[in-house]
């Protein structure tokens, strides 16, 4: 562990001027952001989160949420102050057990200033009370929080947790969580992992969920509302929760008939990806209007127009391909969103063979010949596209194209290999897409530059040669 080293000038100083706290003039602020080029703001830095505890309550009339968040933390240097990311009311502050004082600054920080200075490698309790109306709070022009008829949800990516509790809104500190919440009786309160267990008193409904491996901020989950709770268990043994809104209307069939076999695609994708990497799994569609799908950990978060037309296990497998690509294994930093979107599509290609609805080479084969040279498809590049391409069609489909060249380049028993050790090599941790290159290029024993740069960095369409090695 960091230890804190005085210069001997600066002791004997202290010493004299007793008014000053001996460390003072050494603490400074912790950074507003943890350094992500694409999101400088995002996170923040001078401590490290290791647990959310979150105890909230919910109105689904009104739109209320109020609470309060408990985070175990620990500095990483000499801190006087330090941030959250966070949008709510806040009412008080409290850092190891003393109060603190709090103003917001920019578009999501809340800054918080303890009482005394804190030491690099001091354990914090950080107790945050707050109260607020999450639809009603926008940053930088939008909302992550989805009100629906019967109550709200919290998903998106990159952002997703300034409407709900406060955080370090980044991939890089991840944490376990136990999010409490009461809601009125005859609503339900979805989020990630385990239901510990439900209690009702006074017309509430509390309902008790844990995430108990490290989880990236982007990734947790609340949904209020009227759901259909369903629950079975994996061939594996791993219990399964889904959560359907009362409401889903004509969605509902295919909805069910999706999502329901969630535990057949994950035990299918530990054939590729080796062992469930959570003890709970599930999914759950909430009646909002929006059109994406979410891989939030262990619970994947679906829209009602995924299933608009008939069941689609397609979403699911993407969805839960993320628990390996993407959850397990997180983003360093968000240009390296390939490792999570290119994988998870590749996962897709790979359940169409399973499905005989066309081989992974053949949906490579589509995807080249479908976007001609002058497409703007091209210029996009899938390993580092810029904040606003993050989830540019290129992510997705030229990332899996990447990956149909890189199998062909070092053959299928190297690429299966690559695919079930990555999730190993870095497990509960952060990669990025360098990393990936590496691990590749020492799996398969091949020199892969040239391949990573065709396929992932140059911002047009890979020419004849290149080409030939993904559509052998
Ligand atoms: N990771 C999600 C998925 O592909 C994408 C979320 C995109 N977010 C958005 N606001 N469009 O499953
Ligand atoms: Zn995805």
């Amino acid at each position: 562990m960091h230890r804190r080293i005085f210069a001997p000038g600066v002791l004997a100083a202290s010493t004299l001027l007793l008014a000053i706290p001996a460390s003072a003039a050494s603490h400074s602020p912790g950074a507003p952001g943890i350094g992500d080029p694409y999101y400088p703001d995002y996170g923040n830095g001078g401590y490290d989160v290791s647990h959310y505890d979150l105890r909230l309550k919910y109105r689904p009339s009104t739109d209320e949420l109020e609470g309060t968040a408990t985070l175990l933390a620990r500095t990483t240097q000499d801190l006087s102050r330090f941030d959250l990311d966070f949008l709510l009311d806040v009412s008080e502050v409290r850092v190891n057990d003393a109060k603190a004082s709090f103003t917001t600054s920019g578009e999501h920080e809340l800054e918080i200033t303890p009482k005394s200075p804190l030491d690099k490698g001091t354990a914090l309790t950080i107790v945050v009370r707050y109260s607020g109306v999450p639809s009603s709070k926008q940053a930088y022009g939008f909302t992550s929080w989805h009100r629906t008829p019967d109550g709200g949800v919290g998903a998106n990516e990159p952002e997703a947790a300034w409407w709900w509790f406060p955080s370090n809104d980044h991939p890089l500190d991840k944490a376990t969580y136990d999010v409490s919440v009461q809601v009125p009786d005859g609503s339900q309160a979805i989020s990630n992992g385990t239901l510990q267990s439900t209690s009702s008193r006074a017309g509430w409904t509390r309902y008790n969920w844990r995430s108990n491996k490290p989880q990236a901020t982007y990734l947790a989950t609340l949904a209020v509302g009227r759901f259909d709770i369903t629950t079975g268990t994996t061939e594996i043994g791993i219990p399964v929760v889904n959560a359907y809104s009362k409401d889903l209307g004509d969605n509902d069939g295919a909805a069910r008939a999706s999502v329901e076999r969630t535990g057949e695609i994950a035990d299918w994708l530990t054939g590729y990806f080796g062992p469930y990497p959570y003890n709970a799994l599930g999914g759950y569609v909430p009646n909002v209007t929006t059109g994406y799908a979410l891989e939030t950990q262990t619970r994947p978060f679906y829209s009602p127009r995924q299933f608009a037309n008939g069941s689609n296990t397609s979403v699911v497998v993407h969805e839960l391909a993320h628990q390996w690509y993407g959850d397990l294994v997180s983003v360093a930093g968000w240009k390296d969103i390939w490792i999570n979107e290119g994988f998870a599509r590749y996962a897709q290609w790979l359940w169409s063979e399973h499905e005989d609805e066309g081989t992974a080479q053949e949906l490579a084969d589509y995807v080249y010949a479908s976007h001609p040279a002058d497409d703007a498809f091209w210029t996009v590049k899938p390993g580092d596209p810029g904040p606003e391409n993050q989830f540019d069609a290129a992510v997705y489909d030229r990332g899996a194209l990447a990956l149909q060249a890189l199998r062909n380049e070092i053959g299928d028993e190297a690429f299966f290999a690559l695919l079930k050790g990555w999730p190993q090599r870095y497990a509960y941790g952060n990669a990025s897409v360098a990393d990936f290159q590496r691990y590749a290029e020492q799996v398969s024993g091949k020199p892969l530059a040239a391949l990573f740069d065709t396929w992932l960095f140059q911002p047009s369409k890979p020419g004849a040669p290149a080409a030939r090695e993904a559509l052998l």
